[in-house]
């Protein structure tokens, strides 16, 4: 019983542009860190190198843009080597993994964003991670608005930040459909507010769940 309680869990974070996703990752890593847990550290697309190298073309600006097909299929391989090689084993060895991004980010962009339909997605993920899910899901959510205009004042964009706001309203309403499905997984924090009061919620939800946790 006390094994399956402590079981390592997987966190991953989500959200559209301009949500301050880096800030708050390295808030939720210090915050678990200091729990004590061990822990991984990682991103999608990447966390490999073959990943890695997936997200240098995924994101390039450069040359044709690849199809929305071929885009889910190139998450998808990155992902494939990602939970196989680096998730997966660590959770193994009781550590807990922080990811940047998951399955919830296909469904929101190549699904909601793209148009590809759901079930090909879910059919995906269970070919490819059939035992690996995540425990907890983080939402930064904001008005696409908002957050197009944080990403754009931040300089240079990639190839998905150059999306029209469209594209961006339904990548948020599929993140807020798949809360919906599943609202035991999902924490929805409002980052359309000033840096302290998000880290603020964050705090909160963190020393909930985490004593929850661990308990
Ligand atoms: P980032 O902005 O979190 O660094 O992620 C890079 C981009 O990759 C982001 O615009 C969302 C996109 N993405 C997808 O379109 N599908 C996916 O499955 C993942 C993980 C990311």
């Amino acid at each position: 019983m006390q094994a399956v309680m402590n079981a390592p869990k997987f966190i991953t974070v989500e959200g559209g542009e301009g949500v301050g996703k880096t800030t708050q990752l390295r808030l939720i890593e210090a915050r678990l860190r200091a729990e004590g847990v061990p822990l991984q550290v990682t991103r999608e697309p990447g966390g490999t190198s073959l990943g890695e190298q997936l997200r240098h073309l995924l994101l390039q600006k450069e040359g044709l843009a690849p199809t929305p097909m071929a885009e889910l299929l190139m998450v998808f391989a990155a992902r494939a080597q990602h939970v196989n090689t680096v998730i997966a084993p660590a959770l193994a060895r009781g550590e807990w993994v922080l990811c940047d991004r998951f399955t919830d980010a296909s469904f929101a962009y190549q699904g909601f964003g793209r148009g590809i339909p759901l079930e090909s997605i879910q059919q995906l993920a269970e070919l490819v991670h059939p035992q690996t899910n995540p425990d907890l899901t983080i939402l930064l959510d904001v008005d696409p608005e908002i957050g197009l205009e944080r990403a754009r004042a931040r300089g240079e964009l990639d190839r998905f930040e150059r999306e029209a706001l469209p594209f961006f309203e339904a990548v948020r309403e599929g993140y807020l459909k798949r809360v919906k499905l599943e609202p035991h997984r999902w924490r929805v924090i409002d980052a359309s507010v000033d840096l302290q009061q998000v880290e603020q919620q964050l705090e909160t939800l963190l020393t909930e769940w985490v004593a929850g946790a661990i308990a």
